[in-house]
């Protein structure tokens, strides 16, 4: 969070050490190491205006920023809404003073509440995992009966470095639960769908 705000909105290059599937980080920027990296923002954004969800789910939402990125998204669709959470208390303080300030808030439903609690009303049209990393498997396999099979989920932080999701997601795979595509960024992100329900 410190770094996060001594950056106060700058870019810099990203610095994730480079993965065999991503040998030039440098290439990406980011604000901070947490939040996503700013080509994976503008890439929610535009799965948001792209897709047209009327329920996204976000779990980590550290300071907001994918969450503001994705409502920017609903704006423009002029539907919609997101429900994030954060689960650290003081994280979530600094999220909310800043989605309060912001125009998105409307679109916006931020709870201090784990990922493995949290109790969300509807279909899942876009879910993006973006919490702790070891518990990935565990979040996504408990929304999965939730979320649309013509939905998405989105899994951060799947790159070879951060062998605990990458292993999460290849596992899900194997159980037949998703279908997914590694895209290769910094941090690594998979595109993935669920297979149960499909047509
Ligand atoms: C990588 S950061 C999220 C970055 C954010 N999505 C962005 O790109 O702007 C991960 C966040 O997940 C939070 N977290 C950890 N465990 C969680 C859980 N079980 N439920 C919800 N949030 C959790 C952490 O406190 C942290 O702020």
């Amino acid at each position: 969070m410190l770094q996060a705000e001594r950056a106060q909105g700058k870019l810099l290059p990203e610095y994730h050490r480079a993965t065999p599937e991503c040998p030039h980080p440098e290439r990406w920027s980011m604000y901070d190491s947490m939040t996503a990296e700013v080509e994976v923002l503008e890439f929610l954004r535009t799965l948001v205006t792209t897709l047209k969800p009327n329920l996204i789910v976000e779990t980590g939402s550290f300071l907001g920023v994918s969450t503001i990125w994705m409502a920017e998204g609903l704006r423009a669709n002029g539907f919609g809404k997101i429900v994030s959470c954060e689960y650290d208390p003081v994280v979530f303080a600094r999220a909310k003073e800043k989605i309060e300030a912001s125009p998105l808030s409307p679109w916006i439903e931020l709870r201090n509440e784990s990922s493995l609690e949290m109790q969300v009303d509807g279909t899942i049209d876009l879910f993006f995992s973006d919490s702790d990393l070891p518990i990935r498997a565990d979040e996504i396999r408990r929304f999965l009966p939730q979320i649309s099979p013509q939905g998405v989920v989105l899994i951060h932080d799947a790159s070879s470095h951060m062998k605990v999701v990458r292993e999460a997601a290849f596992e899900l795979e194997q159980q037949g639960l998703l279908s997914c595509v590694f895209l290769n960024t910094p941090r690594g992100i998979v595109l993935a769908q669920k297979r149960e329900g499909r047509r």
